[in-house]
């Protein structure tokens, strides 16, 4: 079982969009997940009573996935550890931690508690500050952890970017990085050049409306399969096959990271 917690000092950063996707991509290679919210405002509880709630146009939406579960954060921090242990002896494959915006304390223990810790990078220049700010925040805190402990993976993921972010991030050789940059404004540039020296993920999500509708929709799989019963809908079908390869990619650099950890350590 894998644990990843969302973490970002900054409020609309991309949190609950990542686990949201971490959730998709899992779903559809039929791992079992149990969700967590750790934020005020209920988003990801919410998320299955929204996605009943939306309007399909006509078409049967598909049941919500059986391999998705989604639930508060238990009370205390030994509460907190005792379920992990029950939730992978249940047999889940993922847990996933959405937490609030700001450095609160109690965010910290399940932030700890991950095998990696996931920050969402808007490609702006105001939101690099708070990725900054974050990773700060998380060397902090990983410094009170006893000696031996193992310490929280970081994985910094580019979310929401445009296409010429993506371009710059993607490009394949000099000549396409070249054509690249002459496109972008030299004040993201010095942002893009920022983002090289944190610790991403190797996959860059870009903005997209497949992602902006998943807190009405629910899970992707439950858009693709529910699609999938409608022929009108082949156009709609390659956005979300897209979308949803993001995720699994996502999830799978998370997967390598915490293997390769492992095998460091063994
Ligand atoms: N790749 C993307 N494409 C399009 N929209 C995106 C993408 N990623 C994030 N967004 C949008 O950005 C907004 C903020 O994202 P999200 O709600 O995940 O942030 P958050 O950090 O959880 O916010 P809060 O601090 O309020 O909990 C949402 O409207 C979301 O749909
Ligand atoms: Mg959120």
């Amino acid at each position: 079982m894998i644990t990843v917690t969302s973490l970002s000092t900054k409020g609309g950063s991309g949190k609950t969009t990542l686990i949201q996707m971490l959730a998709s991509g899992a779903l559809a290679r039929g791992l079992r997940v149990h969700a967590l919210d750790g934020d005020t405002d209920q988003q990801l509880t919410e998320w299955r009573a929204k996605s009943d709630a939306a309007d399909w146009n006509g078409l049967q939406r598909v049941s919500w996935p059986e391999g998705l579960t989604i639930g508060p954060i238990p009370e205390t921090v030994d509460a907190l550890y005792e379920a992990l242990n029950g939730w992978e002896e249940d047999g889940i494959d993922l847990v996933l931690i959405d937490t609030r915006p700001g450095e609160n304390p109690e965010t910290e223990n399940l932030a700890l508690a991950a095998d990696m810790i996931v920050v969402p990078a808007v490609p702006t220049q105001s939101d690099f500050v708070a990725v900054q700010k974050t990773l700060d925040w998380i060397d902090r805190m990983a410094a009170t952890l006893a000696d031996g402990y193992p310490q929280p993976l970081r994985g910094v993921v580019m979310l929401n970017a445009p296409p010429k972010a993506m371009a710059l991030v993607t490009a394949a050789n000099e000549a396409e990085l070249a054509r690249a940059r002459d496109k972008v404004h030299a004040q993201d540039l010095e942002v893009y050049e920022v983002v090289k020296r944190m610790p991403m993920l190797p996959t860059p999500v870009p903005t997209s409306q497949t992602f902006r509708r998943m807190p009405l929709s629910g899970p992707l799989t439950v858009v693709r399969d529910t699609y999938a019963t409608d022929p009108r809908s082949r156009l709609a079908a390659g956005h979300i096959k897209a979308a949803l390869d993001y995720c699994e990619e996502l999830l799978v650099d998370i997967e390598t990271a915490v293997k390769n950890r492992e095998e460091a350590v063994a």
